[in-house]
């Protein structure tokens, strides 16, 4: 996740497009660029850091002055953040100019085909390839060229691009990454997101998957794939500017809560390759042949919060798929028991932040006694990215909203991937399941968006809540862990009491708080267990408890034992976390909304942990 904007008219570009940036900067913060058509040349400038680094060396964009230009803010990927990985990418005469939004996922065999045919590359990005790709393929045609580049390309891509024999244009196209078009008076934009340049129109066009656009100082035209030229209804946009910030979305949580389909296909995608004809699962980051993979003995996963119950439902699909025995560990806890790490033993360390005190400490212990340590992390070029000896990226964006949501179904899918894999190469699944899992993880986005779509069911349910004062959660085995996170996100964002318990717990103790009308969660989605969790769901139901079951949509025995039921699309029971989450967040969020409460930034919470 980056943001792009782009100018061309009468106006000097570099001061639009550093403000636009600057409104974008939500969208990735570790280093930023510009180019602008300067005389009869292009002339790029970009720097890692935070944009006011880039702003100061350009003087506030006075230092290069031009009609038209390119300019990015950038969340790394592909490379860790530094001058050289940061955007515009160029070819080598620096006559072809790109920004880049998404990701390249076939850009190794490119970088190969371009590296054969000479070409010298200077950064670690899949970005750069493309700006060889259009040098190789240009015979003086751009819109030609855009097009032939694109048709070699697999992943996503917003992209600005700039060539310097063109310099009354800017050429935009855009698939599964956002791009929109503005124009005014003035001139003509483009953006990733709206906030950019709102404040220099209201007009936009929305670019659709696999369009180009080519933007003139006072001209706008849009094709397609087959260089047919397509017709376009401009819209106006009526956000203020703080909604705008967010995309038109109340708040950054629920924003976040609406990329997590874009983001399981970005983190699971990329790994997922074809290989004569047959797919399978390419964790390269993992840098460890098939042999080394087959001798691990015992997995311990260590990580804190809502990463360390993404981590108790990785243990549920590890052991079961791999059948490889799993530990998982709060860091803070992990650090101070001298744990045991036998031979042949692998450690996983996921954080979203990359930078959590516990989790980081839990990783150098590791490392101290020996241990390969594998982080799971989401921030490109952080400290636990960085020290672990492999790290699988989570391709989540920048998060905001303190509460954690799209970078927890991220690392679910990093799981996923890394069980899969794990099971294949010890041979304990077969292709046909193989295939079988594989189709189910590539539903999952879709599924995802349908759970979201009942959003206001699970606002009029939530807004019977607003004055509870316990909440609890149940479930068994994956679950459990369900139930973890969905209580965790209630509690932390809403401040309304919540717990989670195993349901075979329950009776131990814990229910005797439940009251006349106390709203249980019953979590069921793993079909072994729906008998037992009936039994459950009886229990509380004879105390007093208003029963919500979140289930598959074949479990309508539920229905009778509960007062009020979710259900969730059939998956594998493996990936049923994935689906189960979205209503207990949405739950969560409509709580916390209709209390009131600051939902990005709850009270005494921060974002990233870095003390103990
Ligand atoms: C809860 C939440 C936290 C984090 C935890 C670990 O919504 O976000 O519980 O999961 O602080 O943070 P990272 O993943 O950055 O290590």
């Amino acid at each position: 996740m980056c943001g792009i904007v782009g100018y061309i008219g009468k106006e000097q570009a570099a001061p639009i497009i550093l403000d636009g940036l600057a409104r974008l900067e939500y969208r990735g913060y570790d280093s930023a660029g510009m180019a602008v058509y300067e005389g009869n040349k292009i002339s790029t400038r970009k720097a890692i850091g935070r944009l006011k680094v880039l702003e100061n060396i350009t003087r506030g964009g006075e230092s290069m002055p031009g009609h038209s230009g390119i300019g990015h803010t950038r969340w790394a990927t592909h490379g860790a953040p530094s001058d050289k990985n940061a955007h515009p990418h160029t070819n080598e005469a620096g006559t072809i100019a790109v920004v880049h939004n998404g990701i390249i996922e076939n850009y190794i065999p490119l970088k190969k085909k371009m590296t054969d045919r000479g070409c010298h590359f200077v950064s670690e990005t899949d970005t750069e390839v493309l700006a060889h790709m259009l040098d190789y393929y240009y015979k003086g045609n751009p819109l030609e060229t855009i097009i032939k580049v694109l048709q070699r390309v697999e992943g996503s891509y917003a992209l600005g691009i700039m060539f310097a024999d063109h310099p009354g244009e800017i050429y935009a196209a855009r698939k599964d990454s956002p791009l929109i078009v503005g124009r005014n008076e003035s001139g003509c934009f483009i953006a990733s997101d709206v906030p950019a340049i709102l404040k220099y129109t209201r007009t936009v066009y929305y670019l659709d998957n696999q369009e180009v656009v080519v933007l003139r100082g006072d001209d706008l035209s849009f094709y397609s794939m087959d260089e047919e030229e397509v017709e376009k209804e401009s819209a106006t946009i009526d956000w203020d500017a703080d909604a705008a910030e967010k995309a038109g979305y109340e708040h950054f949580m629920l924003k976040e809560m609406y990329e997590q389909p874009r983001t399981i296909v970005d983190t699971i995608s990329p790994r997922v390759r074809d290989r004569n004809g047959e797919r399978e699962i390419h964790i390269e980051e993992l840098n460890m042949t098939d042999d080394e993979l087959r001798a691990i003995k015992k997995i311990h996963i260590v990580a804190c919060g809502s990463a360390y119950h993404a981590g108790v439902t990785g243990k549920y699909v590890l052991e079961g798929l791999a059948r490889i025995p799993v530990e998982v560990d709060l860091a803070s806890e992990f650090r101070y028991r001298n744990p045991l790490l036998e031979e042949g033993c692998m450690v996983i360390v996921i954080s979203q932040s990359g930078e959590t005190a516990d989790t980081l400490a839990a990783l150098r212990e590791s490392r101290e006694k020996g241990f390969q340590v594998l982080g799971i992390v989401n921030v490109v070029g952080s400290s636990i990215a960085r020290e672990a000896d492999a790290c699988l990226y989570t391709w989540a964006g920048p998060e905001i909203a303190v509460a954690t949501t799209k970078a927890y179904s991220a690392q679910l899918a990093a799981l996923y991937l890394l069980a899969m894999k794990l099971a294949k190469v010890r041979g304990l699944m077969s292709d046909r399941e193989f295939t079988a899992l594989l189709a189910d993880l590539k539903c999952l986005p879709d599924q995802i968006e349908l759970l979201l779509g009942q959003k206001q069911k699970i606002q009029r349910f939530a807004n019977r809540y607003l004055g509870a004062r316990d909440i609890f959660f149940i479930g068994r085995g994956i679950d459990y862990a369900i139930s973890l996170e969905g209580s965790l996100k209630l509690k932390e964002i809403s401040y309304v009491h919540s717990e989670a318990y195993a349901a075979g717990e329950l009776k131990h103790g814990t229910i005797s708080l439940i009251e006349d009308g106390t709203l249980v969660v019953a979590v069921s989605t793993q079909p072994e267990l729906y008998q037992k969790m009936i039994s459950n769901i009886v229990e509380v139901k004879a105390r007093g408890a208003f029963v919500m079951a979140v289930t598959n949509e074949e479990n309508k025995a539920v229905e009778k034992a509960s007062d009020y039921v979710v259900y969730i699309p059939q998956t594998n029971p493996y990936f049923t976390n994935s689906l189960a989450i979205i209503p207990l967040q949405l739950f969560a969020y409509y709580v916390a909304v209709g209390r009131g409460c600051d939902v990005d930034k709850p009270r005494n919470l921060a974002k990233s942990v870095t003390v103990e």
